[in-house]
């Protein structure tokens, strides 16, 4: 059973085939990326119109790339998967398009895969795959949710950012500091050089007893910090020339304080969320999860505790299609997806931009 999966829900185009015979862990064979940050640098951020453009230009070479990785023809490919949501409208139809057209010339099922499944799922492609049952701590640019694991298409939500999500903190902490897009390894970067106690920042629901989290009010007290520091009015503008007003050092020791109120953040709620459900494993996926510091002490936390941590390879810890192909081949395993039958659902563009995790755990298909 040979997956090919689309990934095109945001800056990054991705492509991957997994081999999803057999029961074990689907086993990747190909896979390509081509990364959109060059294009919308310019920018300050993701400009919608331009990645829908770019995903359709990429689309295809990465698609060949792929197919020569693993010495196989386009023929051979069994289902093909795309990220059916949640992100941006217009990027996720040309992964949809793309996929349901490449599976109408094949004449085979197409499967629309939710992105933060395709992160959920993405360490079981590690050399250290995690095992059912799990707390998926799940931090992305636009999701900040932790969910308790059973198995596949078996999520509960336990907690969720009730404003920014993480990474959302991360790249607006660092756009205040001058830093660019995107923001948070720049930021990451940036706090190796400072220290953590110079600027303490609020954490925020950190004791509110619950697994949610809130990140608006991070923003705001760099935003204070960063004025002061340049010596500006309180309630004047959020300008550029502010940061530049700041010292290298100055610049490191708030990088190196946002990144510490995150990280604590992100680290004592994961550990409730394995205290609340019992659970003694715990996977970290999305973007966020790249951060060195954030892995260091949910490393630590976890070895306390004799809990295991388990992580996306770092190249598949940001968007791609491996994850994406990945999730649908173990859908197919766990018999969620019926292929071959009426049931699979027909060739459409149905993108869904919004798309909360937790649905999945109602409508499988
Ligand atoms: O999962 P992802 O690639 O895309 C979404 O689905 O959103 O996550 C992107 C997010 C961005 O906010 C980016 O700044 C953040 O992940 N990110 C990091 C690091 N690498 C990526 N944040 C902190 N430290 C990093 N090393
Ligand atoms: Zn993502």
């Amino acid at each position: 059973m040979l997956i090919l999966g689309f990934e095109s829900s945001c800056d990054e185009t991705g492509v991957a085939l997994v081999d999803a015979s057999g029961a074990g862990v689907p086993r990747l064979l190909g896979h390509a990326l081509h990364s959109q940050i060059e294009m919308h640098q310019a920018y300050g951020g993701v400009v919608p119109e331009l990645a829908s453009r770019d995903h359709i230009r990429r689309v295809l070479p990465l698609t060949d790339a792929v197919l020569a990785q693993a010495a196989l023809p386009l023929t051979a490919v069994d289902t093909v998967a795309y990220t059916r949501g949640p992100g941006l409208a217009g990027a996720l139809l040309v992964g949809s398009g793309v996929a349901c057209a490449m599976a109408v010339a094949l004449g085979k099922p197409v499967i629309g895969i939710h992105h933060l499944e395709g992160h959920l799922l993405s360490p079981f492609l590690s050399a250290d795959p995690p095992e059912f049952p799990f707390v998926a701590l799940l931090v992305s640019g636009g999701h900040s949710q932790l969910m308790r694991v059973d198995g596949v298409g078996r999520y509960g939500l336990l907690g969720e950012t009730i404003d920014d999500a993480a990474g959302e903190a991360f790249d607006k902490s660092a756009k205040l500091l001058g830093l660019g897009y995107p923001g948070g390894p720049a930021l990451a970067r940036l706090a190796e050089q400072g220290d953590p106690a110079v600027y303490r920042f609020p954490r925020p629901l950190l004791h509110s007893g619950d697994l949610d989290f809130s990140f608006a009010g991070l923003k705001t007290a760099v935003l204070t910090q960063v004025k002061r520091l340049a010596h500006a009015r309180p309630e004047g503008p959020a300008t550029p020339a502010l940061a530049e007003a700041l010292s290298e050092q100055a610049k490191a020791d708030v990088a190196a304080g946002v990144q510490a109120a995150i990280v604590e953040v992100l680290v004592k709620k994961s550990l409730a969320a394995l205290d609340a459900t019992g659970l003694s494993r715990l996977v970290v996926a999305g973007g966020v999860g790249a951060n060195a510091r954030l892995r260091e002490q949910l490393n630590a936390a976890c070895a306390r505790r004799q809990a295991r941590v388990h992580y996306p390879e770092l190249h598949l810890c940001t968007d791609n299609g491996a994850m994406i192909a990945l999730a649908a081949g173990m859908r197919v395993q766990a018999g969620l997806v019926p292929l071959g039958s009426d049931e699979v659902p027909p060739y459409a563009f149905d993108v869904k931009p919004r798309w909360p995790l937790a649905e999945l755990a109602q409508s499988p298909a």
